[in-house]
């Protein structure tokens, strides 16, 4: 259910929880005061112990909060109002709303107040807040037998008497929006690799396709082959699972307009062929599908939001796996674009389901491209599991992204692309080989994938690092993340 606004005094706004943010050190004037006042001096009283301090994601709970018309108070620290920014407020709003829905909670009501000293806009904190309270509620226990995060029923804002609500309805409904395509891709990254494969994958990008207007083609092997698509057709060659591509659609603008193409890799598991990985390695990539389901997740906002803009989507679904039929090392692929791809490593698997997937974008029209995968450790090495790597051959449009980014509140660090990394993919016996040495092996990655673009404005976006967190934090859920969703959104919704 969508969030709404309510205007009632926050002692008198009922639920099962109130969330009340507090600054640092608290600052008791206003809403607070009255709030305070209400609960005859209680927070005042915290304070003096010590138990509350406002520093940021601090959560102190108020169970018994009568008189006050809530049944619960959960104050949440956001730190130095100067310092306070949205994404400090998100980790803030994620922790006390992940606390909250570790039990039932019918009714949640948010007390929404940009502290004094800080910039924040009101609309800002209701988008970060409705998508807080969407994405905490939903926990990766896909197949708990008693749930351990249990969704809201009901998630209200309380404003001023005197707010812009058309603004913030708005503002809190993109929210919403946003958190849903989220969980959506959580969802699908969770989903284990034998329940989601690319036939089943396509199923449900269709499903999802026809719910939110969306054009959507699923193509098979044959099709596949007649397009010329050797190397991604190689991946899958050696699964019982045959491949898939999805090219989703969006017209929000003119015909004649400059179409977006984010192009995901879809490796709904990655077993490393015979370039077999070691159980260690191997026991998260059910989560190598994260880019296609990140193209999903994004198209799907666009569409809800109906931005003014021409986007569409390819997923590349793939499963490499071992089978008398599998590709081997030393095998030449012939790739959609002509070029020959000599195989070092089928562990190497997602730039070649990328290179023929990009390709066809290409030849499809798109203008500008962006491609996101799982696609190297490398870059985990390099910038540490929450943040993404950009690659470009095109500064200006890698610049777009990096300020969409930065906007949504994601970390992404852009990469060099100088011309010697080329030279490690040089190949005796083909135009190209699929790996280099370690050294450098993000750059390698991307250096292999601008071969296929024609030179059209292009970034790719590594994130096998963020796209996957092992373990769970106070702010976030452990599992598939979500990451670069809202960045993508925010890309479609800047272009012009
Ligand atoms: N899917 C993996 C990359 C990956 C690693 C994703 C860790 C998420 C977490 C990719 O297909 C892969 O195996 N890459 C190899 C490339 C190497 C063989 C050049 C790698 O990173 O080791
Ligand atoms: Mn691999
Ligand atoms: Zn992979």
């Amino acid at each position: 259910m969508s969030p709404h606004l309510v205007t009632t005094p926050w002692q008198s706004t009922g639920g099962d929880w109130l969330i009340v943010g507090v600054t640092e050190p608290p600052n008791f004037a206003g809403n607070l005061k009255s709030l305070d006042d209400a609960l005859g001096g209680r927070l005042t009283r915290l304070r003096e112990l010590g138990d509350l301090t406002g520093k940021l994601a601090e959560l102190v709970a108020v169970r018994d909060a009568s008189p006050l018309a809530a049944k619960r108070v959960l104050l949440v620290g956001l730190g130095k109002p100067e310092e306070l920014t949205l994404p400090r407020y998100e980790r803030a709003l994620l922790t006390a709303v992940r606390h909250i829905s570790e039990k039932k909670c019918g009714e949640l009501a948010i007390a929404l107040e940009a502290p004094s000293g800080s910039k924040l806009s009101t609309s800002g904190l209701a988008q970060t807040a409705t998508f807080a309270a969407t994405v905490g509620g939903v926990g990766q226990g896909l197949f708990k037998t008693e749930a351990s995060r249990f969704p809201f029923g009901d998630v209200s804002l309380v404003v001023g008497s005197g707010a812009k609500t058309a603004d913030l309805t708005g503002a809190a409904n993109c929210g919403h929006i946003l958190g849903e395509s989220v969980n959506v891709v959580r969802e699908l990254v969770n989903q284990p690799a034998g329940d989601l494969y690319p036939e089943s994958f396509a199923q449900r990008a269709k499903e999802l396709a026809a719910d939110f207007g969306l054009g959507c083609g699923v193509f098979d092997k044959n099709w596949l082959k007649q397009e010329r698509m050797g190397c991604m057709l190689a991946v899958g060659q050696a699964s019982d699972r045959p491949p898939r591509l999805v090219v989703l659609e969006y017209d929000g603008a003119p015909n004649d307009s400059r179409r977006i193409a984010f192009v995901g890799k879809g490796v709904t598991f990655d077993s490393g062929g015979l370039s077999l990985k070691t159980n260690d390695n191997m026991l998260t990539m059910k989560c190598d599908m994260a880019g296609a389901a990140t193209v999903l997740g994004a198209l799907i906002a666009v569409a809800r939001l109906k931005l003014p803009v021409n986007v569409s989507g390819y997923m590349g679904l793939v499963e490499n796996m071992v089978n008398g039929n599998s590709y081997k090392l030393g095998d030449v692929l012939r790739s959609r674009a002509g070029i020959t791809v000599e195989v070092n490593n089928t562990d190497a698997e997602g730039r070649l389901v990328l290179s023929d997937v990009l390709r066809y974008a290409v030849d499809e029209g798109a203008d500008r491209l962006i491609d996101l995968a799982t696609l190297t450790g490398s870059c985990v090495v390099a910038l540490g599991e929450d943040v993404a790597g950009a690659f470009t051959n095109d500064q200006a449009w890698c610049d777009d992204v990096l300020s969409a980014a930065k906007r949504s509140g994601e970390e992404v660090w852009q990469l060099p692309m100088f011309d010697h990394y080329a030279e490690q993919l040089k190949s005796d016996v083909a135009d190209v080989k699929n790996t280099g040495t370690r050294w450098g092996g993000a750059i390698t990655a991307a250096k292999f994938l601008e071969k296929f673009v024609d030179k059209r404005p292009w970034v790719h976006l590594d994130i096998a690092g963020p796209a996957f967190a092992a373990s769970s934090k106070a702010h976030r859920e452990g599992g598939g993340t979500g990451a670069l969703t809202r960045t993508l959104v925010e890309v479609a919704s800047a272009f012009k």
